[in-house]
């Protein structure tokens, strides 16, 4: 049974692999190449909570800038973060430039799960995912594509987070010796093409014959989740300060504070709101003031809407920040929330 899982899966993976920038084509060697581990890395960090379509560009940005972990170590943190501006999930960033940093003092990537699992900001599902992928050795690695097959293949009708166990137990038992990245690859594939959340195409699977969830009937109720918390509504309000400067005309940005949500980022200086509470801060300058209309955005914890706010003040802004030229705003690196209150307040 094992065998004919992992078999069936990889004989499918071999005629059905998507092509991917990061990845080497089933049954290719895997390339005896230090960039290799780093781009695995780079990819599977880039990977969590975030679609393949959104993560391609900013894969070929960053290993244009930085083809290799020694150039990322080098590169400051300011830099990475604005080039990870839009896609979401800051500390991934911030964590990345640690983790790159370790990882250069140790000569490159360690090899086995054990010493990844000490490296900054890495999790269990990226050390099993870079040591089977990049360096072929057998590791169980469940992310949320694996889980939904997984809990269909077995009918596992216990909701998560409590069937995790049982998950990984099961994917465990079906993940063979050999190949074990390409099966963890193959698994990834069919939980994002065929065995997908909403109507999976049983009828294109490989694995349908052998499929508890579909003799059960209704295998699109898998994995059964908790009831959704209802996300909270938060207000906040940004301030838009412009100027002329010497060098044309500027908008005040401030650096973010902190490890939160989006600490480390450049933004628009605002009132404190956060995903906990509403903003109450006050402005960084006095002056007349204009309502540039609102944008929303959603948080994983919460929902914003964000008041834009154009101050036009004489006096130097309080706190610390810069004057940044709205020619080349876009270059800013500002996240989603932000770059959308630029762009209600440039139109
Ligand atoms: N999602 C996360 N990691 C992936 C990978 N290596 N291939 C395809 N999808 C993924």
């Amino acid at each position: 049974m094992t065998a004919t899982i992992s078999e069936t899966l990889l004989d499918w993976y071999d005629r059905n692999a998507r092509s991917l920038p990061w990845r080497v084509p089933p049954k290719e060697p895997r390339p005896n190449d230090p960039a290799y581990p780093y781009r695995v890395w780079l990819s599977e960090v880039m990977l969590q909570q975030t679609t393949v379509a959104a993560v391609k560009p900013y894969f070929a940005k960053f290993t244009e800038i930085w083809p290799t972990v020694f150039d990322l170590a080098k590169a400051p943190e300011d830099d990475v973060m604005a080039a990870w501006a839009g896609l979401g999930y800051y500390s991934r960033a911030r964590n990345l430039v640690k983790c790159a940093r370790v990882v250069a003092q140790l000569g490159g990537f360690p090899e086995t799960e054990a010493e990844l699992l000490k490296l900054p900001g890495l999790g269990a599902y990226t050390a099993a995912a870079i040591v089977s992928i990049a360096f072929g050795q057998r590791a169980v690695v469940v992310d949320a594509n694996v889980e939904r097959v997984v809990s269909r293949l077995f009918n596992i009708e216990q909701p998560l987070p409590a069937a995790r166990k049982t998950i990984r137990e099961k994917a465990d038992a079906i993940t063979p010796d050999a190949r074990a990245g390409d099966f963890a690859q193959s698994m990834m594939d069919l939980g994002s093409q065929v065995c997908t959340s909403k109507a999976p195409r049983c009828l294109l699977c490989p694995l349908s014959d052998l499929c508890e969830g579909r003799a059960a009937g209704e295998p699109e109720r898998l994995p059964v989740k908790p009831p959704k918390k209802a996300k909270p509504e938060r207000k906040g309000r940004a301030f838009w300060i412009e100027r002329e400067r010497p060098e044309g005309r500027c908008v005040w940005l401030v650096k973010r504070l902190g490890t939160g949500m989006l600490g480390g980022m450049r933004s628009l200086p605002d009132d404190g709101w956060s995903a906990r509470e509403d903003g109450s801060g006050k402005a960084p300058v006095e002056g007349e003031t204009a309502d540039l209309g609102a944008v929303r955005h959603t948080f994983t914890h919460a929902h914003l809407t964000l008041e834009v706010i154009a101050i036009d003040g004489a006096e130097m802004p309080q706190g610390m920040g810069e004057w940044w030229p709205i020619e080349t705003v876009e270059e800013a690196g500002l996240p989603t929330l932000f770059a959308k209150a630029a762009r209600l307040a440039l139109n």
